[in-house]
């Protein structure tokens, strides 16, 4: 059974690639062996579903080495056709370059591709052996709320109107993040659920407004316990899915290390380039650029390329471009020559001191090429994080078809806003402060650390925890530091500050993003790939042509009016 792929006639004998989601196998019509069958056969198209019976026999001489089957045909006796096909709108088939739109808009025929159904082959697996490794170790699988109470914080919430309670919302759940924690609460140790979590974000390539985590929570942890929970599912992942040994423990790298080298929180190891710190180095350069930057509490980023003679100088000045998009200011470039001298605009007014320790700090030998960037930590290093990342594949640095993870440690709890100084939990609001970071809550929150981690493989996020907060008076104090009155706190989350108060056990865990997993081990290039069913960079499912306006009286009955001046769809 299956779909017809291709249909030759040749002199008479018809042949047929069927195809189902194993692959292809080659079907042979001849008129002098079943002319009934053979007949039918004359008639078949592409994408007509027909199931066939027959002998399986050696194809004897012609075989095709590039499929598995490519050693047998099917010779037919009967055919039975179950649908005929239209044309359909594109070949399918891997690798044509048809537009997306007109992909997802018939979804189900890009779907019959072989390389997503090998993707969403992939998936299925993926997910039982989850099922599997978590079941084993003691995990129960449990059910959250996907309609809950809004609570702000996390990111922006979908919201759905209660037509029983007029003018009241249910958000439908970003993560199960409360709920877990009150099983743990509850006493059910260890959690987990296959869950489907929304967000009404800005959609970016690794991004979906509806998307799966494998949600975990664990009691009576600390951070390594449920680290090395995780890497053995990992490993069994990559083992069982792929036929790959994971070599554990994975790597740690603190927060401040990874921004320090790599200028972001989920490093690229495959590459590797990496950026240092070369403010000290540059104080008193002379180069107004950057001493006039230092003195207005910039820093100065450089990033070392090894035989920089690779980059032209219309690669270098398309840089400046690239970065501006960052918001820097510009960028320098120093070509280093025998003997340490620079060839640059401004090598002239870099004092020699400042420049051999600049050529010290960032390891420059003859030949490289020093880029530079001055501006505030936080733009320097994007900048120069993105530069690093641009470079490294123009120049074919990144090595494809490597597995690099890490553990990111020790970040910072809280993000606090350089103009408007406004704190904002960096994970989310139940993380732990590290112990020794306590007493700063209140007088250096920009300080403390959190005992948080995020798993990075390949320079994606592919997972996120932590130890949670398991005392209400700790939690009421990061409430409090996050600028909720006490008020506000009870209001929004008295539940959970009750809980608390309840016998609370230890407990922590971490989310890894099912899809985003997925797409790395497949080799996908998007989400869209590994999603049966996913939405474009609008929101938006093109085959059901998906959000639509409703009737007013659909409005009227959930006491929502819309405003006069809204654009109409169309
Ligand atoms: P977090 O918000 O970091 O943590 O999410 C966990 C993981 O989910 C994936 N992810 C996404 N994947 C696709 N599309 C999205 N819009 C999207 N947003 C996130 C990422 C991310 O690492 N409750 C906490 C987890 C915890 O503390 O246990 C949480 O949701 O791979
Ligand atoms: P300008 O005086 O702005 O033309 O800059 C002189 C040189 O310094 C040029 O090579 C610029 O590309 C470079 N430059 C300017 N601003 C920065 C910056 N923030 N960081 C690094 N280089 C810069």
């Amino acid at each position: 059974m299956g779909w017809v792929q291709s249909y030759r006639d040749h002199g008479g004998c018809v042949f047929i690639d069927l195809r189902d989601r194993e692959g292809i196998t080659q079907i042979f019509f001849d008129p002098s062996f079943h002319p009934g069958a053979h007949q039918i056969a004359r008639d078949l198209r592409s994408e007509w579903c027909i199931g066939v019976s027959g002998e399986v026999r050696a194809r004897g001489g012609n075989i095709n080495d590039k499929i598995p089957t490519g050693a047998i045909e099917i010779w037919a006796d009967t055919i039975e056709v179950f649908s005929q096909a239209e044309t359909p709108p594109f070949a399918i088939e891997d690798g044509t370059d048809t537009n997306e739109a007109l992909r997802l808009r018939y979804r189900y025929l890009d779907l019959r591709r072989p390389r997503l159904q090998k993707n969403l082959i992939a998936r299925s697996q993926i997910t039982r052996s989850t099922r599997d490794y978590l079941s084993k170790n003691g995990f129960l699988e449990m059910e959250t709320p996907f309609m809950a109470k809004y609570t702000p914080g996390g990111a922006r919430n979908f919201l759905v109107p209660s037509r029983l309670n007029p003018g009241s919302f249910y958000a439908l759940a970003e993560s199960p993040q409360i709920f877990k924690q009150l099983l743990m609460v509850a006493g059910y140790e260890r959690y987990f659920q296959i869950v489907r979590c929304f967000r009404d974000e800005d959609l970016r390539q690794d991004r979906q407004p509806e998307f799966t985590q494998i949600d975990i929570e664990m009691s009576f942890i600390n951070e390594a316990v449920l680290q090395s929970m995780m890497e053995g599912l990992i490993a069994t992942l990559w083992r069982e899915v792929l036929g790959v040994e994971v070599t554990l423990p994975l790597r740690r790298m603190t927060f401040a290390e990874a921004m320090d080298k790599y200028g972001v929180d989920k490093p690229d190891l495959r590459l590797d380039l990496v950026l240092c710190d070369v403010t000290a180095a540059c104080q008193g350069s002379g180069f107004r650029v950057f001493d006039a930057a230092i003195a207005a509490g910039s820093i100065v980023k450089c990033l070392r390329i090894p035989e920089g003679d690779r980059l032209s100088r219309s690669a270098l000045d398309g840089l400046t471009d690239f970065a501006k998009s960052y918001g820097v200011k510009g960028v320098a470039f120093a070509r280093v020559q025998e003997g340490g001298a620079w060839q640059a605009p401004f090598a002239k007014s870099f004092a020699d001191a400042a420049r051999a320790e600049v050529n010290r700090v960032a390891g420059a030998g003859p030949g490289d090429v020093l880029i530079f960037v001055a501006d505030k930590p936080k733009v320097a290093n994007t900048c120069m994080g993105a530069i690093r990342l641009h470079l490294g594949d123009k120049l074919g640095m990144i090595r494809k078809g490597e597995f690099q993870f890490m553990w990111l440690v020790d970040p910072p709890l809280f993000e606090i806003d350089d103009d408007t100084k406004h704190v904002a939990a960096s994970h989310h609001p139940f993380t732990s402060p590290r112990v020794e970071d306590e007493p700063l809550l209140e007088t250096d929150p920009g300080k403390v650390l959190a005992r948080a981690y995020d798993l990075v493989l390949n320079g994606v996020e592919v997972g996120g925890g932590s130890i949670r907060i398991h005392r209400s008076d700790l939690q009421a104090r990061v409430f409090r530091t996050l600028g909720i009155s006490d008020e506000d706190a009870r209001a929004k989350f008295g539940f959970l500050l009750d809980a608390l108060k309840m016998g609370a056990p230890p407990h922590g865990g971490i989310a890894f993003g099912l899809d985003r997993l997925v797409m790395l081990m497949t080799g996908a290039e998007s989400l869209r790939e590994v999603i049966a069913f996913p939405k474009t960079q609008r929101g938006s499912d093109m085959m059901t042509d998906c959000p639509t306006p409703v009737s007013a009286k659909q409005l009227e009955e959930l006491f929502i009016q819309l405003r006069p001046d809204l654009p109409t769809k169309g």
